[in-house]
């Protein structure tokens, strides 16, 4: 049931404000037909009413809803081709799962349902369920019967509102593959908001990245690991670390730095900040990156890596890895996630250790920005 052209979900200027507030700034966004989108970003970022722009359930303040080549600004929700999930899936209790996905065909006055029905319940995987009430369903059954309910009006979008949160952990992980898949094989756009990282990665083939009201970064999701624009996309997504340094030179393709007393090495490429001699950058590394030697072993370590010393302040077991935090003189809380194949095990608190890794492993940015920018937000998430 592969849709026509049309699927692109384009927004030009759109915002929102409610009184002196801006919850969402000018956005200009596209979403090609057919793509996985998400919105992803912190509580309060502006997600949830970019979404209710495009189901026509929030009056923009500014700015045009495009849906293919129609202007869809000016419409009500019903009178335009998308539908939406949300959290609680809000299915009908007194109406059996079959009914409740007929629910769409039947108020529009289609009386031969049986054959549309069975095919979306296949679609979801619920063929077996139809005659059940949903209280009689887990919670990631449910919400599928939701994801039937929405599909079946053949919507050229469907817009998902963190869709999995009210599942526990290792449901949304299933659900996050299955909503993938689903959406493969009906191939229309799907735009997903969520607050969690892994969640966009794992579903999504472009993220963006909000922050208060603005698209901070769009991109795949390895692009957006690997590239991050600014340090607030580098600690929103995954965990990243930063040392200040300053350009001191150029070699080839590459940049020298002065880090503390050391030097390190930065593709010129992988740099946003400006590269001129004597100007500061926040050098930036991924904890899975980076290697840890134990200081006697130093000799070791093959040239031409960046490296820096420190001292091992706590190490945590979680299984597929070690998590180490060093302490070092560039940076006081360096993260380092070794995968536990051959476990050090004299790289316990207090071994004094080098850390080095591959320098096209390393990203540069704009040193006059937050350190810290998106990385507390997650903590206010988890805690939440
Ligand atoms: N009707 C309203 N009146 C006033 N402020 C509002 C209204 N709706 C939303 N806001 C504010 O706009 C901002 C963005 O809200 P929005 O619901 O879009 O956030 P969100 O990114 O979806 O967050 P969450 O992850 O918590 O759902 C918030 O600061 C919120 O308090
Ligand atoms: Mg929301």
């Amino acid at each position: 049931m592969t849709t026509e052209n049309g699927g692109d979900v384009r927004l030009a200027g759109i915002s929102k404000t409610y009184g002196s507030f801006t919850a969402v700034k000018p956005l200009d966004l596209t979403v090609p037909q057919g793509s996985f989108f998400a919105l992803l970003g912190a509580s309060g970022c502006g997600k949830t009413t970019t979404l209710r722009m495009i189901a026509g359930l929030e009056e923009p303040s500014s700015g045009t809803v495009m849906l293919g080549d129609q202007d869809v600004t000016a419409l009500p929700p019903y009178k335009r081709p998308v539908n939406t999930v949300f959290q609680s899936y809000a299915l009908f209790p007194h109406l059996d799962i079959f009914e409740n996905v007929a629910f769409g065909l039947r108020r529009r006055g289609i009386k031969s349902v049986k054959k549309q029905v069975g095919e979306m319940l296949d679609l979801v995987q619920l063929g077996e369920q139809a005659r059940k009430k949903p209280h009689q369903l887990s919670g990631g059954q449910q919400q599928r019967v939701a994801v039937a309910r929405a599909l079946i009006n053949h919507p050229k979008v469907l817009l998902l509102d963190e869709p999995l949160g009210a599942l526990d952990l290792k449901l949304r992980r299933q659900m996050q593959l299955e909503l993938k898949r689903i959406q493969t094989e009906v191939g229309i756009t799907f735009v997903h908001v969520t607050h969690d990282q892994e969640e966009a990665m794992t579903m999504a083939d472009t993220v963006a990245v909000m922050n208060a009201g603005r698209v901070e970064q769009l991109g795949a999701p390895a692009d957006l690991y690997e590239n991050p624009g600014s340090t607030f996309v580098a600690n929103f997504l995954g965990t990243s670390n930063f040392i200040e340094a300053e350009v001191a030179g150029r070699s080839g393709e590459d940049l020298t730095l002065k880090a503390g007393d050391g030097k390190l090495v930065l593709p010129a490429a992988r740099c946003t900040a400006a590269t001129a001699i004597g100007g500061k950058v926040l050098v930036g590394v991924r904890p899975e990156k980076i290697s840890l030697t134990h200081a006697d072993d130093a000799g070791s370590i093959p040239d031409g890596r960046n490296r820096i010393t420190g001292r091992v302040v706590d190490s945590s077991f979680i299984g597929v890895s070690t998590q180490y935090v060093i302490d070092s003189p560039l940076c006081d809380a360096f993260e380092v996630y070794s995968q536990n194949i051959e476990r050090d095990s004299r790289l316990a608190p207090g071994a004094e250790v080098v850390l080095h890794w591959n320098p096209a492993h390393t990203f540069g940015l704009d040193a006059a920005q937050d350190i810290e920018a998106g990385a507390a937000k997650v903590e206010e998430d988890a805690a939440a």
